[in-house]
Protein backbone atom coordinates (compact mmCIF):
# COMPACT_ATOMS: atom_id res chain seq x y z
CA UNK A 1 0.00 0.00 0.00
CA UNK A 2 1.37 3.45 -0.02
CA UNK A 3 0.68 5.07 2.99
CA UNK A 4 1.33 8.39 4.64
CA UNK A 5 2.27 9.00 8.13
CA UNK A 6 1.44 11.76 9.99
CA UNK A 7 4.53 12.02 13.19
CA UNK A 8 8.06 11.05 13.10
CA UNK A 9 7.76 10.76 16.94
CA UNK A 10 8.50 8.20 19.48
CA UNK A 11 5.52 5.85 18.14
CA UNK A 12 5.87 7.05 14.48
CA UNK A 13 9.13 6.44 13.93
CA UNK A 14 8.38 2.46 14.90
CA UNK A 15 5.05 2.73 12.48
CA UNK A 16 7.49 3.46 10.17
CA UNK A 17 9.89 0.25 10.15
CA UNK A 18 7.23 -2.11 10.48
CA UNK A 19 5.23 -0.39 7.79
CA UNK A 20 8.57 -0.93 5.90
CA UNK A 21 9.24 -4.26 7.13
CA UNK A 22 5.79 -5.18 5.57
CA UNK A 23 6.61 -3.91 2.06
CA UNK A 24 4.68 -1.15 1.76
CA UNK A 25 5.47 2.60 0.26
CA UNK A 26 5.55 4.96 3.47
CA UNK A 27 5.83 8.35 3.32
CA UNK A 28 6.42 10.64 6.56
CA UNK A 29 5.35 14.21 7.48
CA UNK A 30 6.58 15.55 10.38
CA UNK A 31 5.08 18.70 12.04
CA UNK A 32 8.10 20.60 9.90
CA UNK A 33 6.53 19.01 6.51
CA UNK A 34 2.51 19.27 7.08
CA UNK A 35 2.88 22.91 8.69
CA UNK A 36 -0.90 24.54 8.11
CA UNK A 37 -1.78 21.15 6.36
CA UNK A 38 0.43 21.45 3.94
CA UNK A 39 1.19 17.30 3.64
CA UNK A 40 -2.74 16.92 3.74
CA UNK A 41 -3.74 18.83 0.06
CA UNK A 42 -5.91 16.92 -2.72
CA UNK A 43 -2.60 17.13 -4.79
CA UNK A 44 -0.27 15.42 -2.09
CA UNK A 45 -3.00 13.09 -0.80
CA UNK A 46 -3.71 11.67 -4.41
CA UNK A 47 -2.15 8.03 -4.66
CA UNK A 48 -2.33 7.47 -0.47
CA UNK A 49 -4.26 4.63 -0.13
CA UNK A 50 -4.34 5.21 3.95
CA UNK A 51 -2.67 8.18 6.03
CA UNK A 52 -1.73 7.00 9.77
CA UNK A 53 -1.62 9.39 12.48
CA UNK A 54 0.46 9.48 15.29
CA UNK A 55 0.94 13.17 16.23
CA UNK A 56 -0.50 15.18 19.10
CA UNK A 57 -4.28 16.25 20.88
CA UNK A 58 -3.66 19.72 19.38
CA UNK A 59 -3.08 18.76 15.33
CA UNK A 60 -5.34 15.39 15.35
CA UNK A 61 -8.61 16.52 14.72
CA UNK A 62 -7.89 18.74 11.46
CA UNK A 63 -5.71 15.80 10.55
CA UNK A 64 -8.45 13.92 10.25
CA UNK A 65 -10.98 16.23 8.80
CA UNK A 66 -8.32 17.07 6.16
CA UNK A 67 -7.96 13.24 5.35
CA UNK A 68 -11.71 12.57 5.49
CA UNK A 69 -12.99 15.26 3.02
CA UNK A 70 -10.46 14.33 0.45
CA UNK A 71 -11.50 10.77 0.99
CA UNK A 72 -9.29 9.03 1.88
CA UNK A 73 -8.79 6.21 4.84
CA UNK A 74 -7.25 6.93 8.14
CA UNK A 75 -6.03 5.06 11.09
CA UNK A 76 -6.04 6.87 14.01
CA UNK A 77 -3.34 6.15 17.03
CA UNK A 78 -3.38 9.61 19.02
CA UNK A 79 -5.14 10.15 21.47
CA UNK A 80 -6.62 13.30 23.62
CA UNK A 81 -9.42 14.10 20.81
CA UNK A 82 -12.72 11.74 22.16
CA UNK A 83 -15.12 14.21 23.06
CA UNK A 84 -14.92 14.79 18.89
CA UNK A 85 -15.70 10.98 18.72
CA UNK A 86 -19.07 11.67 17.20
CA UNK A 87 -18.53 14.51 14.85
CA UNK A 88 -15.77 12.61 13.32
CA UNK A 89 -17.93 9.40 12.93
CA UNK A 90 -20.57 11.91 11.03
CA UNK A 91 -17.90 13.17 8.80
CA UNK A 92 -16.96 9.73 7.88
CA UNK A 93 -20.05 8.59 6.78
CA UNK A 94 -20.99 11.99 5.63
CA UNK A 95 -17.80 11.41 2.55
CA UNK A 96 -17.83 7.90 2.48
CA UNK A 97 -14.59 6.83 3.60
CA UNK A 98 -13.12 4.48 6.22
CA UNK A 99 -11.73 5.08 9.74
CA UNK A 100 -10.14 2.46 12.14
CA UNK A 101 -8.86 4.15 15.76
CA UNK A 102 -8.01 3.13 19.14
CA UNK A 103 -6.17 4.84 22.23
CA UNK A 104 -4.18 1.28 21.94
CA UNK A 105 -3.55 -0.99 18.93
CA UNK A 106 -2.00 -3.30 21.17
CA UNK A 107 -3.23 -6.97 20.72
CA UNK A 108 -1.95 -7.71 24.14
CA UNK A 109 -3.61 -4.43 25.46
CA UNK A 110 -6.96 -5.44 23.82
CA UNK A 111 -6.76 -9.15 25.25
CA UNK A 112 -6.04 -7.48 29.01
CA UNK A 113 -9.39 -5.09 28.27
CA UNK A 114 -11.54 -8.74 27.55
CA UNK A 115 -9.85 -10.03 30.41
CA UNK A 116 -10.48 -7.04 32.92
CA UNK A 117 -14.09 -7.14 31.05
CA UNK A 118 -14.53 -10.62 32.19
CA UNK A 119 -13.51 -10.27 36.05
CA UNK A 120 -15.88 -7.18 36.11
CA UNK A 121 -18.90 -8.99 34.75
CA UNK A 122 -18.25 -11.14 37.68
CA UNK A 123 -18.14 -8.68 40.54
CA UNK A 124 -20.52 -9.34 43.74
CA UNK A 125 -22.36 -5.98 44.78
CA UNK A 126 -19.91 -3.46 47.30
CA UNK A 127 -17.13 -4.51 45.65
CA UNK A 128 -14.76 -1.19 44.72
CA UNK A 129 -11.78 -0.82 42.90
CA UNK A 130 -9.21 0.99 40.90
CA UNK A 131 -6.94 1.93 38.35
CA UNK A 132 -3.40 3.22 38.11
CA UNK A 133 -1.46 4.29 35.01
CA UNK A 134 1.95 4.79 34.58
CA UNK A 135 3.98 6.45 30.95
CA UNK A 136 6.87 8.13 30.07
CA UNK A 137 7.15 12.28 31.31
CA UNK A 138 6.73 13.39 27.40
CA UNK A 139 3.08 12.41 27.50
CA UNK A 140 0.93 15.01 26.62
CA UNK A 141 -2.60 13.90 27.64
CA UNK A 142 -3.50 12.24 31.26
CA UNK A 143 -5.40 9.72 32.25
CA UNK A 144 -4.23 7.81 29.40
CA UNK A 145 -6.87 7.21 26.50
CA UNK A 146 -6.50 3.45 27.61
CA UNK A 147 -7.26 4.37 30.81
CA UNK A 148 -10.48 6.03 29.86
CA UNK A 149 -11.19 2.71 28.16
CA UNK A 150 -10.60 0.47 30.62
CA UNK A 151 -12.69 2.15 33.08
CA UNK A 152 -16.03 2.89 30.44
CA UNK A 153 -15.40 -0.90 29.45
CA UNK A 154 -15.26 -2.18 33.39
CA UNK A 155 -18.29 0.35 34.49
CA UNK A 156 -20.12 -1.07 32.15
CA UNK A 157 -19.23 -4.62 32.51
CA UNK A 158 -20.02 -4.76 36.05
CA UNK A 159 -23.36 -3.15 36.00
CA UNK A 160 -24.54 -2.33 39.58
CA UNK A 161 -21.34 -3.44 41.49
CA UNK A 162 -18.85 -0.94 40.86
CA UNK A 163 -20.15 2.64 40.85
CA UNK A 164 -17.02 4.61 40.36
CA UNK A 165 -13.72 3.35 39.20
CA UNK A 166 -10.79 6.37 39.73
CA UNK A 167 -8.00 6.46 37.65
CA UNK A 168 -4.78 7.19 39.28
CA UNK A 169 -1.58 8.63 36.66
CA UNK A 170 1.98 8.45 37.18
CA UNK A 171 4.41 10.41 34.55
CA UNK A 172 7.52 8.47 35.22
CA UNK A 173 11.37 8.23 33.14
CA UNK A 174 10.58 6.44 29.89
CA UNK A 175 7.49 3.84 30.97
CA UNK A 176 6.33 3.19 27.96
CA UNK A 177 2.46 2.09 29.27
CA UNK A 178 1.50 0.21 32.27
CA UNK A 179 -2.22 -0.45 33.40
CA UNK A 180 -3.44 -1.75 36.63
CA UNK A 181 -6.65 -2.61 37.92
CA UNK A 182 -7.22 -3.65 41.35
CA UNK A 183 -10.87 -4.87 42.36
CA UNK A 184 -11.44 -4.80 46.06
CA UNK A 185 -13.81 -6.61 47.94
CA UNK A 186 -14.49 -7.15 51.92
CA UNK A 187 -12.38 -10.81 51.60
CA UNK A 188 -9.48 -10.52 48.89
CA UNK A 189 -8.20 -8.01 46.40
CA UNK A 190 -7.48 -8.77 42.84
CA UNK A 191 -4.46 -7.25 40.62
CA UNK A 192 -4.68 -7.56 36.76
CA UNK A 193 -1.66 -5.45 35.34
CA UNK A 194 -0.95 -4.83 31.63
CA UNK A 195 2.76 -3.81 31.16
CA UNK A 196 4.29 -2.79 27.19
CA UNK A 197 7.61 -3.65 27.17
CA UNK A 198 8.20 -1.54 24.00
CA UNK A 199 6.08 0.11 21.32
CA UNK A 200 6.44 -2.34 19.15
CA UNK A 201 2.74 -3.93 19.13
CA UNK A 202 1.23 -0.50 18.81
CA UNK A 203 3.15 -0.18 15.39
CA UNK A 204 2.58 -3.56 14.25
CA UNK A 205 -1.14 -3.41 15.39
CA UNK A 206 -1.75 -0.23 13.66
CA UNK A 207 0.39 -1.00 10.40
CA UNK A 208 -2.44 -4.66 10.30
CA UNK A 209 -5.32 -2.31 10.91
CA UNK A 210 -4.36 -0.23 7.78
CA UNK A 211 -4.19 -3.01 6.04
CA UNK A 212 -7.37 -4.50 7.17
CA UNK A 213 -9.04 -1.11 6.05
CA UNK A 214 -8.29 -1.14 2.95
CA UNK A 215 -11.30 -1.26 0.32
CA UNK A 216 -13.30 -0.98 3.61
CA UNK A 217 -15.57 2.08 4.42
CA UNK A 218 -17.16 2.56 7.74
CA UNK A 219 -16.03 4.02 11.33
CA UNK A 220 -14.18 1.34 13.17
CA UNK A 221 -12.65 1.37 16.77
CA UNK A 222 -9.79 -1.96 16.95
CA UNK A 223 -11.44 -3.48 20.13
CA UNK A 224 -14.45 -4.61 17.35
CA UNK A 225 -11.84 -5.93 14.64
CA UNK A 226 -8.30 -6.82 16.73
CA UNK A 227 -9.03 -10.69 16.47
CA UNK A 228 -9.83 -10.58 12.72
CA UNK A 229 -5.94 -8.96 11.77
N1 LIG B 1 -2.96 4.15 19.87
C1 LIG B 1 -1.80 3.67 20.30
O1 LIG B 1 -1.55 2.44 20.29
C2 LIG B 1 -0.75 4.63 20.79
C3 LIG B 1 0.51 4.19 21.21
C4 LIG B 1 1.48 5.15 21.56
C5 LIG B 1 1.16 6.50 21.50
N2 LIG B 1 -0.09 6.87 21.13
C6 LIG B 1 -0.47 8.28 20.95
O2 LIG B 1 0.10 8.71 19.71
C7 LIG B 1 0.46 10.09 19.81
C8 LIG B 1 1.96 10.24 19.50
O3 LIG B 1 2.70 9.57 20.47
P1 LIG B 1 4.29 9.61 20.49
O4 LIG B 1 4.67 8.88 21.72
O5 LIG B 1 4.83 9.16 19.18
O6 LIG B 1 4.53 11.18 20.68
P2 LIG B 1 5.77 12.08 20.21
O7 LIG B 1 7.04 11.32 20.35
O8 LIG B 1 5.61 13.38 20.93
O9 LIG B 1 5.52 12.30 18.65
C9 LIG B 1 4.51 13.09 18.12
C10 LIG B 1 5.05 13.68 16.83
O10 LIG B 1 4.00 14.29 16.11
C11 LIG B 1 4.56 15.41 15.45
N3 LIG B 1 3.49 16.32 15.05
C12 LIG B 1 2.82 17.22 15.80
N4 LIG B 1 1.89 17.85 15.04
C13 LIG B 1 1.98 17.31 13.79
C14 LIG B 1 1.29 17.52 12.57
N5 LIG B 1 0.31 18.44 12.46
N6 LIG B 1 1.64 16.78 11.49
C15 LIG B 1 2.63 15.87 11.56
N7 LIG B 1 3.32 15.63 12.69
C16 LIG B 1 3.00 16.34 13.80
C17 LIG B 1 5.53 15.99 16.44
O11 LIG B 1 6.49 16.75 15.79
P3 LIG B 1 7.29 17.91 16.61
O12 LIG B 1 8.08 17.16 17.64
O13 LIG B 1 8.10 18.52 15.52
O14 LIG B 1 6.22 18.77 17.19
C18 LIG B 1 6.15 14.72 17.06
O15 LIG B 1 7.29 14.31 16.37
C19 LIG B 1 0.06 10.53 21.23
O16 LIG B 1 -1.25 11.08 21.18
C20 LIG B 1 0.03 9.22 22.02
O17 LIG B 1 -0.85 9.26 23.13
C21 LIG B 1 -1.04 5.98 20.77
Amino acid sequence: MNLLLLGRGKTGSLVAEVAAERRHQVRVAGAKENANGAALTLASLENVGCVIDFTAPHSILPNIEACVKAGKNMVVGTTGWYKDVDHVRQLVKQHGTGFLYSPNFSVGVSLFLEIARTAAAALQHSSGGQIFERHHVHKKDAPSGTAIALQQMILEASGAALKDLEITSFREGEVVGMHEVVFESAADRIYLCHDAKSRRGFAEGAIRSAEWLAGKTGFYDFKNVWREL
